[in-house]
């Protein structure tokens, strides 16, 4: 018998559909902790903007497992009053099993990335989860190529994805399909010669569908807007609202207000408020960018 396990979340599926007809980008933001969350749905609501809010599967073992985490998202979602669409995904699920667990914690939308595996195998997975995922009205995002750098220990060479795999990709049902279009996790290398528009164009051509970038953070603005230009429709970022949270933390530290004992500097509420300001800053210079902020309206 088949059923919905995330009650107020929505799945990722009209989200990104909506963004690739409308030309813009869905942000899909990594979270690591509650601030984090607090703070990407607060501006997500105050900017009428749709999100999806993501965890590693580091992350979830950082933040406690899977009931720790839908609790809190859920809870948020109904104490805050959260009206815009908000789905909690899994990212760069390695196994089909964990992806599966996800869906019945209460995830609303899951990454299998079998990118690491012959693609046949990748395929077949991908094939597999898709009964399941259906059944729960869950969305799912395939990985073609890989992205390169390393995530969270998911170490990816950087491939290029290849056209036929995209069509295949595309027939399975999935709602949105990353392919490796020489995007990189983390802060971009001085090396990096910038994304190859000939592949998105090929892949978008391919499969016809809403396409994710990874490796976000810190693409130049123009290379953003061709990106969606040629179908890219949801676009992950961990490493900057990270660096925006750093900055914002160190300044306050340098400015010695966490030994500051008469106005408790040192209470966490305190010390993490400058990071849970930049994290939300970030999210709207991200979101006009990308296109997304005020689709909720
Ligand atoms: P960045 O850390 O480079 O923003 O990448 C995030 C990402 O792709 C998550 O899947």
């Amino acid at each position: 018998m088949s059923k919905k396990y995330h009650a107020k979340l929505v799945n990722s599926s009209k989200m990104v559909k909506d963004a690739h007809a409308g030309k813009y980008a869905i942000g899909h933001f990594n979270i690591n902790n509650l601030e984090w969350t607090k703070a990407i749905l607060e501006a997500a609501q105050e900017t009428s903007t749709p999100v999806i809010i993501a965890t590693s599967e580091g992350a979830i073992k950082y933040m406690g497992g899977l009931k720790t985490i839908v609790g809190m998202v859920n809870g948020l979602l109904e104490e805050l009053d959260i009206t815009v669409p908000v789905a909690l995904h899994l990212d760069h699920g390695q196994s089909v099993e964990m992806a599966k667990k996800c869906i019945e914690a209460g995830y609303s939308s899951v990454m299998f990335d079998g990118s690491h595996l012959p693609y046949e195998e990748n395929l077949a997975k991908v094939n597999d989860l898709m009964k399941f995922a259906n059944d729960h009205e869950v969305s799912v995002e395939a990985e073609i190529g890989s992205i390169g750098g390393e995530e969270d220990g998911v170490v990816g060479s950087g491939e290029l994805g290849d056209p036929k795999q995209a069509e295949e990709m595309s027939k399975t049902g999935i709602s949105m399909l990353a392919a490796g279009i020489g995007n990189i996790h983390g802060k971009y290398p001085d090396w990096w010669t910038g994304l190859s528009f000939d592949t998105l164009e090929e892949l978008q051509k391919a499969c016809n569908m809403p396409m994710v970038l990874h490796g976000g953070s810190g693409i130049p603005q123009d290379q953003v807007k061709k990106a969606i230009s040629l179908g890219i429709s949801k676009i992950n970022v961990n490493t900057e609202l990270q660096l925006a949270f750093r900055d914002a933390t160190r300044k306050y530290i340098e400015e010695k207000k966490d030994l500051d004992d008469s106005t408790k500097g040192f209470d966490p509420r305190k010390l993490f408020n400058p990071g849970f300001k930049a994290i939300k800053n970030t999210f709207v210079e991200l979101t006009q960018m990308f296109g997304c902020d005020g689709k909720a309206k």
